[in-house]
């Protein structure tokens, strides 16, 4: 990808934008009662930009306000959804499945039943699979002032979808730990595979982690054709020491010196780093994908005034503030916000682009499906 077009997708510094929301806040005054929210960045992020939210609004309304949360992977966050709506999805498929457009929105609202009022963070592909199962309110998400990668996802989501962070996906290792096993660094995805690297390496399940079916989509983007990319998964799987539940536990694991090797968002890397870890990121030889963090309202919810505006408060650079304070050094959404310090130097990175079917459910599935029968239980 050109230097002009990851410049387009991700507007940074120089040029000034008029903010797109008043930094007053107002609309939080009216904020009271609960919010329920479903979080899949890491929990310290989840925790710090809740607080953030409690607090604003606490000050506008002058009465305390606490929002509720569960930390989720992404792919485990939709599921759970889909869960607790269960019977009541059912209903609404029976009595709404003549209604239209705005009609067979408010039904559908109307008929499902959940506690949950709206999900943020993760990653991009499990969220627009979850298009597809009726699942998420419409809403004028911010339209001005923003890095274009976020408008994109609400124009693809039918105003569906937010996205209030963008993050690169890369790879990194223990410099110290490479040192002591007398390992050169890996410089991209096909040398994870090398025979050198056996039990070396820590990755996210597919089942439960976004930034697993993130790593997934970049192998079978960046080799040509799907099948290369398969093959690569195989190589890489042979190496694989240890799967685990949430995206960002594998690099935690290299910055302690647990593993030599993992693959990760670079922003949660730059972080490690940037705490002064012994971690150093690389951006993959062949090219990487990106993510976005979306931010979705859910139909049925019971405090959907409260969930649009925190929807809102995501795009606010106090957001920004609130990730960076629990750990986030990603891109945030507002062109307002400053890059945080040590965030990852995008111009050093090849940038993919996934075709659009990445972010069907039934690609997922099949992705995820082949994940669990080929690929898992064959030995390591
Ligand atoms: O908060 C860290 C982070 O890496 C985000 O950038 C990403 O969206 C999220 O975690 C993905 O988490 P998981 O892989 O557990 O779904």
């Amino acid at each position: 990808m050109s230097l002009k077009r990851i410049s387009k997708i991700l507007v940074v510094g120089g040029i000034v934008f008029s903010p797109m929301v008043k930094a007053d806040m107002e609309y939080l005054k009216d904020v009271k009662g609960y919010l329920t929210a479903q979080c899949s960045l890491d929990s310290s992020m989840c925790e710090s930009v809740l607080k953030a939210f409690n607090k604003a609004v606490t000050e506008k309304s002058g009465k305390r306000f606490k929002a509720s949360m569960i930390r989720l992977s992404t792919s485990e966050s939709i599921t759970r959804l889909n869960t607790e709506l269960g019977s009541s999805k059912k209903a609404a498929q029976r009595k709404c499945k003549n209604l239209k457009g705005q009609e067979f929105e408010n039904c559908l609202n109307k008929t499902y039943k959940t506690r949950i009022d709206v999900l943020f963070g993760g990653t991009d592909g499990p969220y627009r699979g979850a298009l597809e199962d009726n699942i998420f309110a419409t809403y004028n998400y911010p339209n001005t002032g923003i890095h274009p990668w976020s408008a994109k996802l609400t124009e693809d989501s039918d105003n569906r979808l937010g996205a209030f962070y963008m993050g690169i996906l890369g790879m990194a290792y223990n410099k110290n730990v490479l040192r002591a096993q007398k390992l050169t660094p890996p410089t991209g995805w096909a040398d994870l595979g090398k025979s050198d690297y056996k039990d070396t390496i820590g990755v996210a399940n597919a089942n439960t982690s976004g930034t697993s079916y993130k790593y997934l989509s970049s192998m079978l983007t960046a080799f040509g054709s799907e099948d290369a990319g398969w093959e690569r998964i195989v190589a890489n799987h042979k190496n694989i020491s240890q799967y685990t539940k949430s995206g960002s536990a594998p690099c935690k694991l290299v910055a302690r010196g647990e593993m030599p090797i993992c693959i990760g968002f670079m922003h949660d890397i730059a972080n490690l780093a940037h705490n002064g870890a012994p971690i150093v990121g690389v951006a993959p030889a062949e090219g990487t994908l990106f993510e976005v963090g979306p931010v979705a309202i859910v139909l049925g919810s019971q405090n959907r005034k409260n969930a649009e505006a925190f929807a809102k408060f995501l795009y606010e650079p106090a957001t920004q503030a609130a990730l960076e304070e629990g750990g986030g050094r990603q891109f945030h959404v507002n062109v307002a916000s400053k890059v945080p310090a040590g965030a990852p130097d995008i111009a050093s990175v090849k940038l993919l682009d996934a075709p659009a079917k990445f972010g069907t459910k039934s690609f997922k599935k099949s992705v995820i499906d082949k994940w669990n029968t080929d690929i898992f239980p064959m030995k390591r």
